[in-house]
Parts: C-alpha cells; structure tokens; sequence
C-alpha cells in the first residue's frame, strides 16, 4: 500500500515512522515532510493546503491511504474536498470532513457539543463584540482567575487565564474589538477556570466505533517546574501513572462514549483522531478542549507504544471497520525530551549546523524543524528534534531519553531537563 502522510513536525516523522515499519506499506510519502522525513521515506514538496496538488499526486502516485496530520486542512475540508471529486472520493483518508473539524476549529462550537451531550466540561458563556457589555457584567460574577478563549484557530495562543477582573476585561476588549486574532476572536468564550492535573487522551474513530490510544502528559511551558511562555510543547511522557484503570473507565464511561454517540446523533460522519485535552479535577475528568488530530509532542510518546499494525488501525477507521481491529499496546514506558532554538517561543534564528545526530544510541530521534543541505541536517524551525526514551519504567525511559540529548549540539539549543520527573514516584528515602 502507498500511503500519504500530510504534515512537517514531529507528529508526522513519528506517524511515517511507524507506517513504515508495517508490512501493509509499501512506499510512504510525506508532503512537505523535514530532514527526518526524508530518512525513512519519500518526501514531496506540497503544502498541506493545496488540496488540488494533493490529490494530483495521490492518483499519480496510486496513494491508497492519506493521514492527515495537522488541523489546518481538516478544518478547511480536506475530506470534503476529497468525498466531492469522483476520482478521489474513494481514497481512504484518516481525518474528520470540515463540519466535525469544528470540534478543534471553534471552541463555541464544541462548548456547545458538549453541553448537549452531557461531556463534562467547565462552564461557559460566549460573546461577540455586539454583546461586549454584557461579557463585561458577566465578569463581574465570575471568580478568578478566568479562562478567556478565541473561538477559532490562533496558532495555539487563543486561550488567556486572567488572574483579575481588570486583565479579563482588557483581554474581552483586545480579543474582541482590537481582533487580537482576527477573526479567530470574533466570539470569545468566558470560562470557568478548573483546578487540576492535564492529561491527553487520544481516540480513533470510524464514527461507530473506536480505539482508546495510550495517554500521555504534556509540558506545555518553557521552563522548568512549569514556568514562562506557553509553547508548542517540550516534552511528554506515557503513561501517565495518575491515568490508573479506575480513571481511565471512568473518562471512557464520561467523556469518550458520550462524545462518539454525540457525533453519531448529531449525523457528523466522524473518521479521525480526537484529541480530548482532559483535567484531572479531584479524581473527575473534565474537558478542556478537543483537538480533531494526533498531539504534538504526545505522538512522538503514544505511538512507539502501539505494537499492533498501525496500517490496519489507520485504515480500519478510514474504511468504517475498526469494531474488528485489536490494539496492542506495550507495557514499557517512553519519555520524549524536545530541543528547541535558542529563543523559542520568542523570536530564534534558523539555519544552525545539528551535530551528535550520529551519536544517538539508546533512543529514537524525531524530527520537526529541520532541514538537510549538502549532506548537513541544519534548525529549521522552533521546535527542532525530539529524542525519545523507552524504558521498563519511567525513570529508565528518561534517563535513556536524557543520555543521548547530552549527544546532540547547535548553537542556541534550549531544552527542559524535568522532563517527566514530576509523575515519578517521591523519594522517600
Ligand atoms: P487550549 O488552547 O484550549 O489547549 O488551552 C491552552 C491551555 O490553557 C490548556 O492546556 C490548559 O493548560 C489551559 N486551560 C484551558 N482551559 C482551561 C480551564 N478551563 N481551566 C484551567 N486551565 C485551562
Ligand atoms: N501538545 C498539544 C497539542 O498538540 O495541541
């Protein structure tokens, strides 16, 4: 089989990775794809945008899958652009067609899914800038801090926790009359700040049924102990020892069964990843937000978890057959650690020389931002590598993980070393 991967980061090196491994693939591509891309399989200069030269390329090159790995083109409807040409409609394509791309693509939206479907989530209230006032007033009775969140796609910055009254209301007035995010901000929800621990649970679904993937933690913040700017995320680990069976039933029961019959009821033909970004509130799962994709850098640490064929489970819920599909999942732990350029989240500089790649010998190596020229791998982005630990618990999966970090050099390399120490058990002697 010939499958597409669309994408450039190291969500989409780790899914190629896997595919590539499979019996069931024959050739994987990745369009645009990076330096690690460009390793394990074919890469192919195409933006993830241009659907007309995507499916150009998939009848060329007789494609028979298509993983969508960003959000982007999901909610600018890359299946329905597919589904409305004769020629493509019968292609297999793992990603939700652009009405349920709107869990990911409008917070209201979702807020709104939710509700009716009885998901647990925090309270919410959503205004535009005609109903400003009346946000203003609704503010007045909230506690903070206070979550302010743009409807639509911005980049992943859309959501301000204002710890006073007088932020939130500036946030309201900069998201919704100076469009802060364009028209990403022409509503904004106002909501109830929840207490907890994060936790990302990933599902697959052909719309009837569905596959629970590992959970993981994300580290969101720049530095360590969670500290400054918020980032695309620098590291993740799985599992994550507070996701134990009880909890895990529990959001299976709560949040993931809801959540698929909520699609089914509301006729959204749903073949895709969900995201569900989850909090972890006294025992009780609530959820923060839906993503209609894999998680950046959860990926790199969900899937070397996965031991059944990752081919049969993509196309599985692209065909609408995943009730007969058995996930496998390994029992050891993975820890994935991401460099970054000097400067990230900020402003940084690209083009620096990656030296040690050669070096690395107790993990695996994921690209995202990176670019080869003349046989040189060189930055090409703010997130540049993320190495990944496997270990029999996770204490060996990231010192594994840190041991070869120590091997890999550029000038302006940034990363966190407490990296999944955290969810370690506490020394007590
Ligand atoms: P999102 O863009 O929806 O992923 O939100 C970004 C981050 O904001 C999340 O990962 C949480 O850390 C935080 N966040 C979002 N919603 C809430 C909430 N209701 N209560 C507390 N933190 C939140
Ligand atoms: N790691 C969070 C995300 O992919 O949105």
């Amino acid at each position: 089989m010939n499958i597409l991967v669309l994408g450039s980061g190291g969500r989409e090196h780790t899914l190629a990775w896997k595919i590539s491994q499979s019996f069931n693939c024959t050739q994987v591509f990745v369009a645009p794809g990076n330096a690690g891309t460009d390793l394990i399989a074919i890469n192919v200069d195409i933006s993830v945008n241009d659907f007309s030269a995507i499916g150009e390329f998939v009848l060329e090159n007789e494609i028979d899958l298509v993983v969508v790995g960003p959000e982007d083109p999901l909610v600018n409807g890359i299946r329905d652009f597919f589904e409305a040409n004769e020629k493509l409609k019968s292609i297999n394509l793992v990603g939700p067609g652009k009405v349920g791309a709107q869990l990911e693509g409008s917070k209201d939206f979702s807020k709104i899914f939710m509700q009716k479907h009885g998901v647990p989530t925090a309270e919410a209230q959503t205004f535009s800038a005609d109903t400003i006032d009346q946000g203003y007033t609704y503010l007045e009775g909230c506690d903070m801090p206070i979550v302010l969140k743009a409807d639509g796609l911005a980049a992943g910055k859309g959501v301000v926790i204002a710890q006073s009254i007088e932020e939130a209301k500036d946030t309201l007035k900069s998201m919704l009359l100076d469009k802060q995010f364009g028209d990403a901000s022409s509503k904004v929800l106002i909501e109830q700040y929840l207490d907890g621990i994060e936790l990302s649970v990933f599902v697959l679904t052909d719309g009837k049924d569905y596959v629970v993937l590992p959970e993981a933690k994300d580290y969101k913040r720049i530095g360590e102990g969670d500290t400054g700017l918020n980032t695309g995320g620098m590291g993740a680990v799985s599992p994550v020892k507070f996701a134990d069976k009880a909890f895990m039933d529990k959001v299976e029961e709560k949040v993931i069964k809801p959540t698929v019959d909520g699609l089914k009821a509301d006729n959204i033909d749903y073949k895709g990843f969900i995201f569900i970004g989850l909090m972890n509130v006294g025992g009780e799962p609530y959820v923060i937000e839906y993503n209609v994709r894999m998680g950046d850098p959860e990926t790199q640490v969900v899937i070397p978890r996965i031991q059944s064929d990752i081919v049969d489970m993509l196309l599985a819920a692209a065909e609408g057959t995943l009730g007969d599909y058995k996930l496998e999942i390994g029992e050891f732990n993975v820890a994935g650690v991401v460099l970054v350029s000097g400067g990230y989240p900020g402003s940084y500089e690209k083009g620096k020389s990656i030296q040690g790649l050669a070096d690395v010998t107790n993990s695996l190596v994921i690209h995202a931002g990176t670019t080869q020229e003349d046989y040189e791998v060189l930055t090409n982005g703010g997130r540049v590598l993320t190495i990944i630990g496997r270990g029999d618990d996770m204490e060996a999966a990231i010192s594994n993980a840190y041991k070869d970090v120590n091997s890999i050099k550029w000038d302006g390399m940034y990363y966190r070393k407490d990296i999944g120490k955290d969810i370690l058990a506490p020394r007590i002697f």
